[in-house]
């Protein structure tokens, strides 16, 4: 059997191997180096972008340091999802057009196939389009690592969960990640209403706990509500506004307090909506259009609540009215029997519209 190799080996290697190996070491040097051009160059064009601001670029001091981190951060996985399926799918197919390694992570092994197929068949029409290359396809679905275990995100720098809107399934899932990653990973979470301080409450390191809130459907909108938990340091806050910003989103703050800013003002008016049909007041086609052509909104807000899913809609408004203790937020029961009768929208192929 040979002896175990150890670190004194190296000076019996003959020669040739010790001069091969010096060529090797730098080749990839020069390649981390260009590597880190192209990731710190293409970072700051798009923060540039988003800011409304010039594009500059000198390649140096500082930006070439964080050109490094940017791309030693490449090297591990680093941003991973918690769980699938709608919003996932668009993050992670995100994530991974965007160069990051990024594992999916979903108790169902159905949600998990159809979240693949999803982000599949969104990056196959693309190609169709011309909007990305093949090779861009294949190397960016190369990229994503699905599994059913949460395992699989042990080396992550960066959790991004997305799991139900459950407190008690995210409370668990946080009180597990806190066990199993060392600071200094982000645990961040993806709720659209649940207290990111009380998520945190769940952890031993509160300071790394935080609401990454992308929006539906993830590629395609531009914001992303960063949602700053009571104990959340500054250092966080800062890494995933950058991280945001080099994903091409826009970061928008804001404190934590229940809905944030975004479902406390769209949720009551998705329910107010509701209302109007179980009233008799309109039809879901009428009050849509009403406020399509009447208010210059993009989509009429059953449409959208039908986007969103109706039991997420429950779910957030059901915390708004808990959290905030005010009555205007009370569920309308025309929306608890939709999500009763299964009725969930898109996903389940039915809600205020029907979908083949
Ligand atoms: N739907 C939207 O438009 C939207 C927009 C922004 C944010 N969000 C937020 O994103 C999150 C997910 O929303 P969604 O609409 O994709 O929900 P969803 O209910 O459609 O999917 C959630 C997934 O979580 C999985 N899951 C459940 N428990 C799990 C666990 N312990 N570990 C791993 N996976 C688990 C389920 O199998 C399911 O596939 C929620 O917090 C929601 O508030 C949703």
């Amino acid at each position: 059997m040979p002896a175990p190799r150890g670190p004194r080996d190296r000076a019996r290697e003959p020669r040739g191997i010790c001069a091969l190996n010096l060529v090797l070491k730098a080749l990839t040097l020069g390649v981390y180096h260009f590597w880190a051009r192209t990731r710190v160059r293409r970072y700051l064009w798009s923060r540039s972008r988003f800011a409304g601001e010039p594009f500059e670029y000198t390649g140096r001091g500082r930006e070439l340091l964080l050109g490094y981190a940017l791309a030693l951060a490449a090297l591990v996985p680093l941003l991973t999802i918690g769980a699938s399926y709608l919003v996932a799918s668009g993050l992670l197919a995100l994530l991974a057009q965007a160069g990051w390694q990024a594992a999916l992570v979903d108790v169902s092994q159905p949600a998990l196939d159809r979240a693949l197929e999803t982000i599949r068949r969104n990056m196959d029409r693309q190609v169709k389009k011309g909007a990305l290359k093949e090779a861009e396809r294949d190397a960016a679905l190369g990229r994503i690592a699905p599994a059913t275990a949460l395992d699989a995100v042990r080396d992550a720098a960066l959790v991004v969960e997305a799991a139900v809107e459950q407190p008690a399934t995210k409370f668990a899932l946080f009180a597990e990640l806190d066990r199993m990653l060392p600071p200094p990973a982000i645990l961040a979470s993806n709720t659209s209403s649940i207290s990111i301080t009380e998520i945190a409450g769940q952890t031993q390191h509160p300071g790394r706990v935080i609401g990454m809130h992308f929006m539906n459907p993830v590629p395609m909108m531009a914001l992303v509500e960063v949602i700053r938990g009571l104990a959340t340091t500054d250092e966080t806050v800062r890494t995933v506004l950058e991280i945001a910003g080099s994903l091409g989103k826009t970061p928008v703050e804001a404190n934590d307090y229940p809905g944030f800013v975004a479902n406390r003002v769209l949720m009551p008016m998705i329910n107010e909506a509701v209302y109007c049909v179980m009233e008799g007041v309109a039809t879901p086609d009428a009050v849509d259009t009403v406020m399509k052509l009447g208010m210059n909104h993009p989509m009429g807000p059953l449409a959208l609540a039908d986007l969103i899913g109706l039991d997420v809609c429950l779910a957030i408004l059901e915390v708004l009215h808990r959290g905030l203790g005010d009555d205007k937020y009370r569920p309308c029961p025309l929306l608890r029997k939709m999500v009763v009768a299964g009725r969930l929208g898109r996903k389940s192929g039915r809600g205020f519209y029907e979908y083949a």
